[in-house]
């Protein structure tokens, strides 16, 4: 089952539900494994729309989750999407996108025009990029870097509730969980997983055997063990009735 799977893979689960019958949209779907999961609670009556800009993700997702009837996987973004402006999504859930997005009030106003009155967006960020991610592309991928670093947009959690509550939102929680977890088994895991989250800009054929050994000589033998205070941030916020005078 969807829900056991994503239960069992995520370490974060989600501050907000849907109830059965209920219309959800998924920002960013990466693997789609939180948007199958949500598609099994809103059941047969409720949707899930889940869109990603990337074609190639979204495809992945969409084949991994195929026998999965009420979940739609369009191609979209924050700025254009299936359903924007249609005031009828209960719940807009975008986990881990809203660093990748240069133009954050854009977003947010895309997300408030798209929710009926009373629907809530509940968001998952990272506030930095994490530091072992920035030694990782400086030791391993000096020539990308900057490029690697410019991908990443990350906002400081009052400063995005900021621009929510510009957006018209009430915010009703926002907070960092104590701490983060990361964990890499081995290096290979590691690397795998800086291709992936970097859509493929980090460049294996940059790891050396000798960058390699200068990265262990930073981190120590593998495992790594990331866990740290955390650079996570939740925000859940929802669109209130409007202010009459
Ligand atoms: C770290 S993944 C998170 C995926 C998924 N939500 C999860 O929690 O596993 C970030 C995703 O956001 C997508 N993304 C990047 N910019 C976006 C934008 N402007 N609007 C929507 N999604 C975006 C990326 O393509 C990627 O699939």
């Amino acid at each position: 089952m969807a829900a056991e799977s994503y239960q069992q893979s995520s370490a974060a689960k989600p501050d907000v539900l849907p109830k059965p019958g209920d219309a959800i949209l998924d920002l960013g779907c990466g693997t789609g494994e939180l948007s199958a999961y949500l598609a099994e609670l809103v059941g047969s009556k409720g949707y899930v729309i889940v869109v990603d800009p990337d074609l190639s993700r979204l495809q992945l997702a969409k084949e991994a989750h195929r026998h999965v009837k009420n979940l739609s996987f369009i191609e979209g973004n924050s700025d254009k999407f299936e359903g924007m402006g249609s005031e009828t999504f209960d719940i807009i859930f975008s986990n881990y996108i809203l660093h990748w997005i240069p133009e954050k009030s854009r977003a947010f106003r895309n997300m408030f025009d798209s929710l009926r009155v009373g629907g809530k967006i509940a968001a998952q960020y990272s506030d930095i990029i994490p530091p072992f991610m920035a030694t990782s592309y400086e030791v391993l991928n000096p020539e990308r870097f900057e490029q690697l670093n410019n991908m990443f947009h990350p906002v400081k959690r009052d400063d995005v509730d900021l621009l929510c509550v510009t957006a018209g939102f009430d915010v009703m929680k926002s907070y960092s969980p104590k701490y983060t977890r990361d964990f890499y088994p081995s290096v290979e895991s590691l690397l795998q997983w800086l291709v992936g989250t970097t859509h493929g800009v980090f460049d294996l054929h940059l790891v050396t055997q000798e960058r390699i050994e200068l990265l262990v000589e930073k981190f120590g033998n593998p495992p790594f063990d990331f866990t740290t205070n955390s650079f996570d941030c939740r925000l859940v916020a929802v669109k209130p009735k409007s202010q009459t005078l």
